[in-house]
């Protein structure tokens, strides 16, 4: 019958094998998803859970856009007792001040580059703005 002292440790060395590329890429870049900075203002909450918003918050951004722009009005979202209104610049980077160490970080590593920022100002951007006008 089978000898269960060397396929255990067989499988285990076939998987360290298999999975090698993964984990040796991890080990010696040092990272996985890298580390963002999350919002320093004392916010707690993002307008979804945090899981939701790692896998979704394109979509949500583009409802968004959708809503603003089909409804003519601002619309407005909730989160934690505050009332944001719904925009790039107007919600996410009102909490999500760092675009460089929070969008940027992320997206580099995901070898992502969303377009928006040829249009849309980063908070960095908008306070010169205000400043030479
Ligand atoms: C060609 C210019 C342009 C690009 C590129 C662009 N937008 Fe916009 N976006 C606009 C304009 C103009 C509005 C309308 C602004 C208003 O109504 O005040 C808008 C509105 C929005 C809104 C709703 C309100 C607001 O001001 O935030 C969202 C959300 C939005 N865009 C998200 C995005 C995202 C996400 C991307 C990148 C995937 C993007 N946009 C790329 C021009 C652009
Ligand atoms: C009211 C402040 C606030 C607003 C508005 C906000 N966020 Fe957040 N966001 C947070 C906080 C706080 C966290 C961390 C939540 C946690 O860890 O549970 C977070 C987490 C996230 C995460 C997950 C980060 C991670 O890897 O842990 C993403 C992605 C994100 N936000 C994107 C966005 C986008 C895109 C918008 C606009 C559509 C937005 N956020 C609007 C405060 C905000
Ligand atoms: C925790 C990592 C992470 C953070 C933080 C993050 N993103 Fe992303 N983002 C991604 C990944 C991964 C993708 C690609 C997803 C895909 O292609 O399915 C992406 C895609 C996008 C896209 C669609 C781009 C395209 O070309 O399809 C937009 C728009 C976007 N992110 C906006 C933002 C904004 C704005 C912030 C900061 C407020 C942010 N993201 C923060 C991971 C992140």
């Amino acid at each position: 019958m089978y000898n269960k002292g060397t396929i255990i440790p067989g499988l285990a060395i076939f998987v360290l094998i298999v999975t090698s590329p993964l984990w040796l890429n991890a080990f010696m870049t040092g990272s996985t998803v890298p580390k963002v900075e999350l919002p320093q203002g004392g916010e707690k909450q993002c307008v979804a859970s945090a899981t939701e918003m790692r896998a979704n918050h394109m979509q949500l951004l583009n409802e968004w856009r959708d809503d603003v722009l089909r409804d003519g009005n601002r619309v407005t979202v909730m989160v934690d007792g505050k009332v944001y209104r719904k925009g790039l610049q107007m919600a996410c980077m009102e909490c999500h001040t760092n675009k460089e160490k929070f969008c940027d970080s992320c997206h580099e590593y995901a070898s992502v580059k969303p377009y928006c920022w040829d249009c849309h100002l980063t908070p960095e951007l908008a306070a010169t703005k205000k400043e030479t006008h």
